[in-house]
């Protein structure tokens, strides 16, 4: 069996979905892997590396598309220039795509119809369950490991003073305080990078394991003053809030808004749009010079006024919408999320053939099309299917 790696062809995309490392594993498990030049130069991979790890590399996407069984990308299917066809048409019947689809998401519609049109059996990443035993194939925990990294990074680089205390000989530097609002895998990755760099840390989630496990990372917790009833729902994850909760939060992180250097935002409930937590009114009331990140941006943003992938100073904050924050930390993100997608490829792998199960909870929740048909619920139900 064929396992195909084209080259991502997003603008800015330096990930791809195999490394030299998980070339190796492929073959030992008994597949042959197909790999378009070029692909892993954005993470710093050579063909010659993935030649020598056992690959073949061909010299177009439309052969690697045409000859292999299985597709392994990092972004959902793209318009590529070079075919005039979007990449969901260069496949073919009987095909498997695993990547990030995002397909209930209406920008990926039309291109998820012509996966089901096309035949296609696709597997969505993001529609792997955060369950222990599919762990090691969870790809959106490894990128909001490294969203949560590369967006503090990034907040202290815009920021115009430094991040810890300096003793200089004019006077004592304070350390600036760093507020991380959803401190779940992006925020608490987020609140220890800014605790290594030296800032004082500050967390609030509505959630209590999350401000607990926050705080054991060292952070003051903000009481966003939503009770638990409101905000926990079965299994402990947290809920939407209704207007009136997200209110009484919204006014319970003003007065800190003014103490804060950085303000990074990564609340969410899974599947749902992201609460607007901080108004243009409240960003008002932030230091000149403060920075605010918001990488729930790609489901409308934690900040009313973050612009989608972009970053503006607006009232004297600066505001930071970049989309593909793991696409700036390619190496890591690539290792990661390669990592990610073999062990889901050898978890289906017998006998050197990859066989869906069905009935399993990992894949009948990441299943996005097959025979022809639209099978993921979030996208039939945002289609009105
Ligand atoms: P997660 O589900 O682990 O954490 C979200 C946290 O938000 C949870 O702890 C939850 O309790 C909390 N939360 C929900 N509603 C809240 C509210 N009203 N107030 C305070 N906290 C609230 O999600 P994860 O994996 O950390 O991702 C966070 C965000 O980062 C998502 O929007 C995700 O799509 C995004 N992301 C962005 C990337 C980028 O490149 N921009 C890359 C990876 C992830």
């Amino acid at each position: 069996m064929i396992v195909g790696i084209p080259r991502e062809i997003m603008p800015e995309e330096n990930r791809v979905s195999a490394t030299p490392e998980t070339v190796t594993k492929m073959i030992k498990d008994g597949l042959s892997v197909l790999m378009e030049k070029g692909a892993g130069v954005g993470s710093f991979y050579t063909d010659q590396m993935y030649k020598e790890a056992g690959a073949q590399i061909v010299e177009t996407a439309q052969e690697v598309f045409d000859r292999s069984q299985v597709i392994l990308k990092v972004k959902e299917p793209q318009y590529n220039t070079n075919y005039c066809k979007n990449e969901a048409d260069l496949m073919h019947k009987g095909q498997l795509l695993i990547t990030f689809i995002h397909p209930a998401s209406p920008s990926n519609h039309e291109m998820v119809k012509r996966l089901a049109k096309n035949g296609v059996t696709s597997l969505t990443l993001d529609g792997i369950p955060r369950i222990s035993r599919a762990q090691s194939m969870d790809a959106l925990t490894s990128m909001s490991t490294c969203a949560g990294y590369k967006g503090i990074l990034m907040a202290a680089n815009k920021l115009p003073k430094f991040v810890p205390s300096i003793m200089s000989a004019v006077g004592m530097i304070r350390p600036i305080n760093a507020l991380i609002i959803g401190a779940g895998v992006g925020g608490l990755q987020a609140l220890a990078t800014a605790k290594r760099l030296g800032a004082q840390t500050y967390a609030a989630d509505i959630r209590p394991d999350a401000a607990e496990q926050a705080l054991s990372l060292g952070a003051k917790i903000i009481d966003t003053l939503v009770p638990e009833e409101v905000a926990i729902g079965e299994g402990g994850y947290a809920l939407q809030l209704s207007e009136e909760y997200l209110e009484i939060e919204r006014e319970a992180l003003t007065p800190h808004l003014g103490n804060m250097d950085i303000v990074f935002l990564s609340a969410l409930i899974p599947g749902k749009v992201a609460p607007v937590l901080i108004t243009e009114e409240m960003v008002k009331t932030m230091k000149p010079g403060s920075v605010i990140v918001d990488i729930s941006i790609d489901q409308g943003g934690n900040c009313e006024i973050t612009p989608p992938g972009k970053t503006e100073v607006k009232h004297h904050v600066t505001c930071i919408g970049v989309k593909n924050i793991p696409g700036l930390l390619p190496q890591s993100a690539t290792w990661m999320f390669a990592q990610n997608v073999y062990n889901l490829l050898h978890y289906m792998c017998k006998d050197g053939e990859v066989v869906l199960d069905f009935e399993d909870e990992i894949i009948s929740s990441s299943l996005t099309t097959h025979n022809g048909e639209i099978i993921h619920e979030g996208t039939r139900e945002a289609m009105g299917l």
